[in-house]
């Protein structure tokens, strides 16, 4: 079982992150073998600190302060005190096994290096439109290890301006991206509409979410050597 932390201020806002469970190492397994997830917006924790309590370790990237050391927040909805990542991680002894990275994920190398890389809602972001959708996309997913899951949870355009900026595409769009050479595409999945008011966007809305879990293929092996 796994579920996002629903004491993030992004808790209850839909996710399709527990399906993950069926895709990556839980339990005493990955307590023993501490894979390694990067997080892209990690933001306050909502899906770090579940992988963390599952064993992993993770890298969070995050340009947003507010949500790393905590603030408060006054919105059409209420006000919302955030406890800060740090603090989350602190509460609960998990410091030693996240590193935050306060940058934006385009500025760092993509070398292959985590079991898992999970990004959701932020490739929509205005400041993310200094990149095409592609390169944003694939520069996430060549960040995986072979072996290893990309994760992307991305929003399908409701509205004409949404359709034509070319950061919420439809699921063909998301195939068109990440069908790429040496690479299994485990599952693209419309997820349906959802109502919603939040930071960045307050006046009541929808979305409509989707979610791709792709496989990036081991090296084929080299046949064995005749003596
Ligand atoms: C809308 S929030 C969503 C938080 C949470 N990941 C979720 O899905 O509920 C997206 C977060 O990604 C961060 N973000 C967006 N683009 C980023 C980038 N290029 N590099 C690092 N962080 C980024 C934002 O600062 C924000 O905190």
């Amino acid at each position: 079982m796994l579920d996002v932390d629903h004491k993030s201020y992004w808790g209850d806002y839909f996710s399709y992150f527990p399906a993950l469970a069926r895709y990556i190492p839980l339990g005493e397994y990955a307590r023993r073998v501490r894979p390694r997830a990067c997080v892209l917006g990690i933001s306050d924790g909502k899906f770090a600190l579940p992988l963390l309590r599952a064993g992993w370790e993770v890298v969070g990237v995050e340009t947003d302060d507010l949500f790393l050391n905590g603030g408060e927040l006054d919105l059409v909805d209420g006000h919302h005190d955030i406890m800060g990542l740090r603090e989350r991680l602190a509460t609960e002894g998990l410091e030693d096994r996240c590193t935050v990275v306060e940058q934006d994920y385009m500025t760092l190398p993509a070398d292959g290096d985590f079991q898992l890389v999970v990004g959701s809602g932020l490739w929509s972001m205005p400041p993310n439109r200094a990149h095409s959708l592609e390169a944003l996309v694939h520069h996430a997913m060549d960040m995986v290890a072979p072996g290893g899951i990309f994760f992307g949870e991305y929003l399908i355009g409701l509205n004409d301006d949404e359709r034509r900026c070319g950061y919420y595409p439809d699921t063909a769009g998301m195939e068109q991206i990440v069908k790429r050479p040496g690479w299994e595409l485990f599952e693209n999945a419309d997820l349906g509409i959802r109502g919603e008011s939040h930071l960045g966007y307050e006046q009541w809305h929808y979305h409509r979410y989707a979610a791709a879990i792709v496989h990036r293929m081991p090296p084929p092996r080299e046949p064995a050597r005749e003596n």
